[in-house]
């Protein structure tokens, strides 16, 4: 049977994806670093593996006719992306809109080389260029809970996905065939901004919320402070503040592929309420 291996199996999109596979009744394979700690549905091989020692794969990669890859924050590790993609007939790749990364998104820059290595690979691959995730807005349920959110760019209108619509593209690509060279940008079905957005969780966690909002400089320091990264920080406030310009694009990519809209971010509120209230 066709035998499909899922690459961050716990994670944001990967804990989705393994439910709807293995409900569909496909062999599916979790890539996991702790077997015996990791969370999974029934039904779901767990095998061990590390991302960043290649020399770790072959149990995992053994027999899979499919590979969902999808990249960790780690240095990129080539040998890792030629042993998947030498052992896969087709790789989905769960990328980032490389097109239009703003100067200064290094924490990215590993998509346009993970996307490199497997054009060059000579395997059938697809890559999902997936918009900011909704769940980024898990940021704020600290200061929902304490009833104000300060943050710049109340304007900016941001297009973000929701990470089940991610799963089930990349479940329709992984077992429906023509998409090998496809490069598919998803995203929300609309734009909405970080007012509306805090607005809307406000909603659907039965709380009442206010926006501040927080001075480009102010935030700045802030979020260099809690992130880290001031290059990652800068690329962030310059693309907040485009989309306070224009706002971001939308794309009926998932409406295409799987014939049916992607979730608003009002459904993402509502599924993550008990997130925000805890
Ligand atoms: N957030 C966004 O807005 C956004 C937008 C576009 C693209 N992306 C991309 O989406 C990806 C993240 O996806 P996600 O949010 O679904 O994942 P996630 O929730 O961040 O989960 C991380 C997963 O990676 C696994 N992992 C971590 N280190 C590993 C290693 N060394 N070897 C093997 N597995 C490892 C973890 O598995 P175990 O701990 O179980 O081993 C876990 O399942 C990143 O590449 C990110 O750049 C994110």
């Amino acid at each position: 049977m066709h035998k499909i291996l899922v690459t961050g199996a716990t994670g944001n999109v990967g804990k989705h994806l393994v439910s709807s596979l293995a409900a569909a009744g496909f062999a599916v394979r979790a890539l996991v670093r702790d077997p015996a700690g990791a969370t999974l549905p029934d039904g779901v091989e767990a095998v061990r593996g590390d991302l960043s020692d290649p020399s770790t794969l072959g149990p995992a990669l053994r027999g899979v006719e499919s590979v969902y890859l999808m990249w960790p924050g780690i240095p990129v590790e080539p040998r890792t992306v030629e042993a998947v993609a030498g052992a896969a007939r087709h790789v989905v790749y769960l990328s980032t809109d490389v097109t239009d990364l703003a100067e200064g998104e290094q924490a990215t820059w590993y998509h346009q080389e993970i996307e490199r290595l497997l054009r060059k690979s000579g395997t059938d691959w697809t890559f999902l260029r997936a918009i900011d995730f909704a769940t980024n807005a898990l940021a704020w349920a600290g200061q929902i809970r304490e009833g104000v959110v300060s943050w710049p760019y109340g304007q900016a209108a941001r297009s973000l996905i929701h990470e089940r619509d991610i799963a089930d593209v990349a479940a329709h690509v992984l077992t429906t065939p023509g998409h090998h060279g496809a490069r598919y940008l998803i995203t929300g079905p609309e734009a909405v901004t970080h007012a509306e957005q805090v607005r809307i969780i406000g909603e659907e966690t039965g709380r009442e919320v206010r926006w501040e909002e927080l001075p480009p400089e102010t935030a700045r320091e802030r979020l260099t402070a809690a992130w880290g990264n001031a290059e990652f920080v800068d690329g962030r406030l310059r693309a907040w503040a485009s989309f306070a310009e224009t706002p971001e694009r939308v794309t009926d990519t998932v409406e295409q592929l799987l014939g049916r809209p992607a979730r608003t971010f009002r459904s993402w509120a509502r599924d993550h309420a008990d997130d925000f209230r805890q």
